[in-house]
């Protein structure tokens, strides 16, 4: 069966974890994958997390099935924190997923099988899995403009004159804030034009939420899913508590989708099936620990303070970054940093520049020249700073 076949090309993000581990340089800086790292370079457990651990630990009795669609409670403690109260909860289908992957695996997987003529866009740049993952299942795919790259901003007019293109049930996917992998994000008149958008041609927005709070808080990051709920029919979400809550490997998520109230049992049902089908019960410890952060007011304002924590330190990394460079290279090229937010920014550099950045300076980027800018800390900025001056100049 596989005797002539090769191996697929290796993930573009984990790609170089491997190399950088072996790599013996004291120096060498790790801003591969979008992952949290304190100022001594480590990912601990948050702090809320071990205690609603300990609490689990302490008085659950058993490990049997919850259900096919998870903790009700998770759910809705999940709709709650992104949805606030933009629509009556009676208008909200969801699951709990495998993670934030598998949550938005779930509605593609739902749009493949009831409308399977479907076109799924996809901005571009996007997180690589967006256009992997609708390729993989089958369906259409389209592209449209993100990022003008000489601005390293929005590209606004070509993400609305390409969009303006899209047919009835045809699914939009947008990055809730944070956008992975460019850091520039929509500003609440974007989001009108892409709800007004939505009802103008009948498309469905599917939105990954995978970065709430590390943008510029909880509330204003979750602003324009809010809008979308509020103003278009129906509204896809696919949430991941991998980052926020620190939970990586323990992969919770949720699949939400908000549609009139007459058609929540239906979507609800659709939803359901798609977990038996896929792989029968979401994992619970993960989606059991947001769940009890997220529903006691003491766990939840450690959470939030610790939240907000990051969200600083990857603020002041883009600030002390920007600034550096600055001075390195008496330019303003990479004042965008600062404007950005979240995880990640573009950095602008060629496939070729990034080899450089790596083989010569030790600096490890993703090739496309993204940057976790939440894996930069104090004592690493100058080094990187004049490495980039040198290397992008
Ligand atoms: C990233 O983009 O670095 C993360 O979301 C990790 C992943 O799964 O790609």
């Amino acid at each position: 069966m596989f005797e002539t076949l090769s191996a697929p090309a290796p993930d573009k993000i984990f790609r170089l974890t491997g190399q950088f581990a072996a790599d013996p340089r004291p120096d060498k800086v790790d801003l591969l994958v979008g992952i949290y790292k304190t100022a001594e370079g480590r990912t601990p457990v948050m702090g809320a997390v071990k205690q609603a651990e300990a609490r689990i630990l302490e008085t659950q009795e058993t490990k049997s099935y919850v259900s096919f669609e998870g903790d009700r409670a998770f759910i809705g403690a999940m709709r709650d924190l992104i949805l606030g109260d933009a629509v009556p909860s009676a208008r909200v289908a969801g699951v709990a997923a495998v993670g934030g992957t598998s949550a938005l695996r779930q509605v593609l997987e739902l749009v493949r099988t009831l409308r399977p003529a479907a076109r799924v866009w996809v901005s571009d740049p996007s997180w690589p899995i967006h256009a992997a993952m609708v390729d993989h299942i089958g369906l259409a795919r389209g592209t449209y403009r993100y990022l003008d790259r000489a601005a390293n901003a929005l590209d606004r007019a070509g993400m609305l004159a390409d969009l303006s293109g899209v047919a009835p049930g045809d699914v939009i996917v947008l990055h809730g804030c944070c956008h992975n992998p460019t850091g520039a994000d929509l500003d609440l008149g974007d989001w009108a034009e892409v709800a007004a958008l939505c009802n103008r041609t009948g498309a469905i927005p599917l939105v990954d939420m995978a970065y709430q709070g590390f943008g510029d808080g909880l509330d204003e990051d979750a602003a324009g899913v809010r809008l979308l709920a509020r103003e278009v029919p129906t509204v896809f979400v696919a949430a991941s508590c991998s980052k926020t809550f620190g939970l990586y490997r323990d992969r919770a998520g949720v699949a939400l989708i908000v549609t009139s109230e007459g058609a929540v049992a239906a979507a609800q049902g659709q939803l359901t099936a798609m977990n038996r089908n896929n792989f029968s019960f979401p994992p619970d410890h993960g989606a059991r620990v947001v769940q009890t952060i997220l529903t006691d007011a003491g766990l939840r304002a450690l959470w939030e303070e610790e939240l907000n924590s990051m969200r600083e330190t990857m603020v002041q990394n883009r600030r002390a970054l920007a600034e550096a460079l600055r001075v390195e290279t008496g330019s303003d090229r990479f004042g965008f940093l600062a404007a950005h937010r979240g995880m990640f920014s573009l950095i602008g550099a060629s496939t070729k520049e990034v080899d450089i950045l790596r083989e010569k300076h030790g600096v490890y980027l993703v090739g496309d020249g993204r940057m976790n800018v939440a894996g930069l800390r104090a004592s690493v900025i100058p080094k990187v700073a004049r490495a980039l001056a040198e290397v992008l100049a």
